[in-house]
């Protein structure tokens, strides 16, 4: 039977006992990590967050009731302990914090049994994903979970402290907002009083950050949770947390510096990583040329390479047309790769092909000078040696190209270049490479929707020299907007925004909104900015992200305590769920058959 507190108190967490505490008297609680009975005396290891302490119990010291109840512990039992810190008498365990002591219990309480686990509690769990999220709450027992959440509260407590030393006001912003069609699918919510209305939950508190600066908050800040109905990967999740940031009175280069001291304080205190300022900056179109990424992981070079020029007299027709249709023909160069077998090469043309390429032409050089190519028999001598020279290729070396047009070749070749660094073992989870990406396109074609689209958001402003570009061509303006990107990962992102009407407007107009809808959608930020509106600027970190790259997780659901998984549900508590017909009732929604 459980037993209670009462006359209990603790007195340490399990490793904060250590050799200071020789010969007092401690009482600590936890769940049992492991139980056993040598027959007179038995060992326990009790575990709380902070780790494990070794207990040792024998009837001379605590008595036969305790006793009798030590040898029912089991795995996952509650108990509370009351002992006598000792030198450990046999042979220390370098792997516990407390492995040269432990505690000669005096007294015991069960204060919870518990059944036998689905799966047991330990690190490096082998336990699948699945199982270990339908029992999220054992699974937020293992020390390498319960390590993350911890330190992602220090993220937390670090940052507002910063952000509070600089000035800036931690505001909190409403959650069941308007909807707006832009950016991500919203997430909405039937309002029961206004039958047929709905709120939508935040993407993020942009529009409500940049209110605020009109009301002349200054300096903003929110930890913000923030809804997006989109397809979920490895670093994305229906619900997530930004640490988001908003100014007044300043350019790109205020607030990049601001967050710049942030991220060193934050990895310095945390990973106890020396960030050297300024961080790296590189335009938006410099990463794509050179790395086929907005999103560039600088931990490796294998940088992409133009060979347009080179190639344009040759008569490789894949090249060639490629060219004809406006594209470009560019290469990376796995350095020592060019004895790679047949069958891997293969392997990274279907990998190519997975991005959207028609194929990828390798040339292996070999290390007496010549090739072994898919191409090289359409190409003369000259036109070889050419080839491998811009390349920069060498014996043993593999010379990888895609051609077709630039969108396609960037991203076949910026992710085969991250894939050819993952099977190379080229990706160190402690080196950490920022770099700041600048002057994104304002806009972007959407195929699908015929019209332009905003990159960041249509509140972000376009490049003073390009603006006037605005109506010839539009693809072309540059937006003052930057994204901070650590290992290939972007961790977070921000612009500077509109704040003259006349601008704002026209932006509405080539996102192809009319005025009333532009009015009906936004009307009241088009309202605040008739009454005074200061320049501002800011960024919102992606703090699941954040936390996921310091503590080196594979997965964002390795650093938030209740995740979805890739079709939005939480196995945990079934979520989402159907509701009862009365519920729908009151709200005035009808449910259809699936079609
Ligand atoms: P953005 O849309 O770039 O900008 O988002 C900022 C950062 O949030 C993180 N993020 C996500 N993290 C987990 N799961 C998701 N589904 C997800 N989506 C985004 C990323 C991203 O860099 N209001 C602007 C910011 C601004 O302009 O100030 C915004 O939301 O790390
Ligand atoms: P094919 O003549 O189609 O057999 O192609 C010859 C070589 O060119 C093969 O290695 C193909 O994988 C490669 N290839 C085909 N299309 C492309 C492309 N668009 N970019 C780069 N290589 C290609």
């Amino acid at each position: 039977m459980a037993e209670s507190m009462v006359g209990l108190k603790r007195s340490h967490r399990c490793t904060e006992v250590s050799e200071a505490n020789i010969g007092s008297e401690v009482t600590v609680m936890g769940w049992v990590q492991k139980s056993r009975n040598k027959g007179g005396i038995i060992f326990v290891d009790l575990r709380d967050r902070s780790g494990i302490l070794q207990i040792i119990f024998e009837e001379s010291d605590c008595g036969t009731e305790s006793f009798q109840k030590a040898e029912k512990l089991r795995s996952e039992f509650v108990a509370a302990v009351t002992g006598i810190v000792e030198k450990r008498s046999g042979a220390a365990n370098e792997n516990l914090k407390t492995g040269t002591i432990e505690v000669r219990a005096k007294s015991l309480r069960i204060l919870s049994e518990s059944e036998v686990p689905p799966f047991p509690i330990e690190e490096n769990s082998k336990t699948k994903e699945e199982l270990r999220l339908k029992y999220r709450f054992l699974d937020l027992r293992r020390p390498d979970i319960q390590k993350n959440l911890m330190i992602r509260s220090r993220v937390a407590t670090l940052t507002r402290a910063f952000l509070a030393e600089e000035g800036f006001l931690e505001i909190e912003t409403p959650t069941l907002i308007k909807s707006t069609p832009e950016g991500a699918r919203d997430y909405l919510v039937p309002s029961r009083v206004h039958p047929g209305s709905f709120y939508a939950l935040p993407q993020s508190p942009q529009l409500f950050k940049q209110l605020l600066m009109c009301s002349g908050y200054d300096r903003y800040f929110q930890l913000a949770r923030c809804y997006r109905d989109e397809d979920l990967r490895a670093d994305r999740q229906p619900e997530f947390t930004q640490i988001d940031m908003e100014l007044s009175f300043v350019d790109v280069d205020e607030v990049l510096e601001v967050n710049e001291r942030l991220l060193k304080k934050l990895f310095h205190d945390i990973c106890g990583y020396e960030l050297q300022l300024p961080i790296q900056r590189m335009t938006w179109r410099e990463a794509m040329e050179r790395y086929g990424s907005d999103k560039p992981d600088l931990r490796f070079g294998m940088e992409l390479h133009n060979v347009s020029d080179v190639v344009k007299t040759c008569e490789f027709v894949v090249f060639q047309n490629a060219l004809a249709n406006g594209g470009s023909v560019r290469g990376i160069n796995a350095e020592g790769q060019g004895a790679m077998p047949r069958k891997k090469i293969d392997a990274l043309v279907e990998f190519a092909k997975g991005f959207g390429a028609k194929g990828l032409a390798y040339l292996a050089i070999q290390p007496d000078g010549s090739f072994k190519s898919s191409f090289a028999k359409f190409m003369k001598e000259e036109e070889l040696q050419a080839l491998v020279a811009a390349m920069g290729g060498k014996p043993g070396d593999l010379l990888l190209f895609a051609a077709d047009k630039d969108k396609v070749v960037f991203d076949v070749l910026g992710n085969l270049r991250l894939e050819l660094a993952r099977q190379l073992d080229l990706l160190k989870k402690d080196d950490f490479k920022f770099l700041w990406v600048t002057e994104f396109p304002l806009l972007e074609y959407s195929e699908e929707e015929n019209r332009y689209v905003a990159m960041h958001h249509p509140f972000t402003m376009p490049m003073d020299e390009d603006w006037h570009l605005i109506d010839t061509n539009p693809g072309a303006v540059r937006a003052k907007a930057y994204d901070i990107v650590l290992n290939g990962v972007e961790m977070g992102g921000g612009s500077v925004r509109i704040h003259q009407s006349d601008i704002q407007s026209k932006m509405f107009e080539v996102l192809g909104f009319t005025k009333e809808k532009a009015q009906e959608q936004f009307g009241f930020l088009l309202n605040a900015f008739k009454y005074g509106v200061p320049p501002h600027a800011g960024l919102a970190y992606g703090m699941d992200r954040m936390v996921m790259l310091m503590v080196g997780a594979d997965s964002i659901r390795d650093v938030i305590a209740f995740p979805k998984v890739k079709d939005a549900s939480c196995l945990m508590t079934e979520a989402p769920a159907p509701v009862d017909e009365k519920q729908l009732e009151e709200l005035g929604i009808a449910v259809c058959e699936e079609k």
